[in-house]
């Protein structure tokens, strides 16, 4: 396995903010929001009432049935308890996957950009990861023609996310139909639909590859609350899954940590019951400051940009400043544009080959407007100064 890209990007930030350096941090997968109110009471009842013992590995029935309900609301689709497995955070949910999908030598597609984490947890359960390439111009989206030449007799998934961490790019119906028309050709594979940003979308109509009838039989659709709830640290995540992969995934999880937080379960509970309307206000302020940034980064020269559709991040290209000089700055690539940014500008981003796309560095924006705007005057300044 690599190191985690972002590592040295935040031991310099550590060093800057060290020295009484004023870094503006937009580097951040997570919220700036509290978790709400009526998620926290719940918690706290669940203290109040005991629930302290070990959980069931798969997570309390209660849990998996406002899973299963929450599915059917948003999603129209339909699994019963077997089929749903409650992990400690989305990322549990997918090294379930990982270990007991692959065996050694198994290749995974990934479209890239795709999550840092993605490619490595292949690579720890000994598979290989097929990256395909997708870029500003082609919105980041992978298509029909790119899926169908990176299929070998050895493919055994394909992992994406939509919304997209870190494009924030979000694939309609039909283009996921179009993808599927490929793999109905190919049946022997697995989809791993990671939709945990679902509710962060800000065209509307979120798409599942699940509400395919030819596919839901080889989707294992991935979701949490992480993101949308702003739970990060509360670590529950979920699978709806073909049973024998629910099964499997439930005895790998039953050997490794048992069953997730039993408040953080309890809480869950109430956060996926209430209606969406509970945290639209976190989606309304994401999808203004993705209008803020959008508009301040488009009038700094270099940044072509692809206006994202969901998440929170923007992933403009910058392949633009490869081979100048910025005020003695040399940058050969994204990394050193990146670490002229954190320098220069004191805004702290993560390059783009963190995320399989080297041309590209990634922006929160998870961030208060008036970061958002400090940190565009400052990226602005930096720039025009060579
Ligand atoms: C696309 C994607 N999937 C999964 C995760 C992991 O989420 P969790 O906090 O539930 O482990 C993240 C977190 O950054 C993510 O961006």
């Amino acid at each position: 396995m690599s190191t985690s890209q972002t590592l040295a990007m935040a031991a310099k930030t550590r060093e800057l903010k060290a020295e009484g350096k004023d870094i503006i941090g937009l580097s951040l997968g997570e919220p700036d929001f509290n978790t709400p109110d009526f998620i926290k009471d719940a918690a706290i009842q669940a203290i109040n009432d005991d629930y302290n013992s070990y959980t069931p590995v798969d997570g309390y029935v209660e849990l998996k049935d406002a899973i299963i309900q929450k599915f059917k609301r948003d999603n129209g689709l339909t699994y019963d308890r077997s089929q749903i497995v409650v992990s400690t955070g989305a990322k549990q949910s997918l090294a379930n996957i990982a270990m007991v999908m692959l065996n050694p030598g198994d290749e995974v597609i990934l479209p890239c950009p795709y999550w840092v984490s993605y490619a490595e947890i292949v690579k720890l359960a000994q598979g290989v990861p097929v990256e395909v390439p997708t870029s500003v111009e082609s919105d980041f989206k992978m298509t029909p023609q790119q899926l169908e030449a990176a299929i070998t007799p050895k493919t055994r998934m394909l992992w994406y996310s939509s919304p997209s961490n870190p494009s924030g790019m979000v694939y309609s119906k039909e283009e996921l139909r179009a993808l599927a028309d490929v793999l109905v050709k190919h049946p022997d594979i697995i989809v791993v639909s990671d939709e945990i940003y679902e509710h962060i979308n800000f065209i509307g109509g979120h798409a599942s590859m699940a509400q395919f009838e030819d596919m839901y039989d080889r989707v294992v659709t991935v979701n949490g609350v992480s993101k949308a709830f702003a739970m990060t640290g509360w670590r529950i995540g979920y699978i709806g899954a073909p049973t024998e992969i629910a099964r499997a995934c439930n005895k790998m999880q039953g050997q490794i940590t048992s069953g997730a937080n039993c408040i953080a379960q309890r809480a869950v509970i109430t956060a996926l019951e209430a209606p969406v309307s509970k945290i639209q206000y976190m989606i309304d302020r994401f999808k203004s400051r993705k209008s803020l940034i959008i508009g301040l980064m488009s009038q700094i020269k270099g940044f072509a940009i692809t206006e994202p559709e969901g998440a929170f991040y923007v992933f403009p290209d910058v392949s633009y400043f490869f081979g100048k000089t910025i005020n003695g700055y040399e940058i050969k690539d994204a990394t050193d544009f990146s670490m002229f940014l954190l320098e220069r500008a004191l805004v702290a981003t993560v390059t783009g080959d963190a995320f399989g796309s080297p041309n590209c560095i990634r922006f929160s924006y998870a961030a208060s407007e008036s970061e958002i705007e400090e940190a565009m005057k400052r990226i602005k300044n930096a720039i025009s100064e060579g």
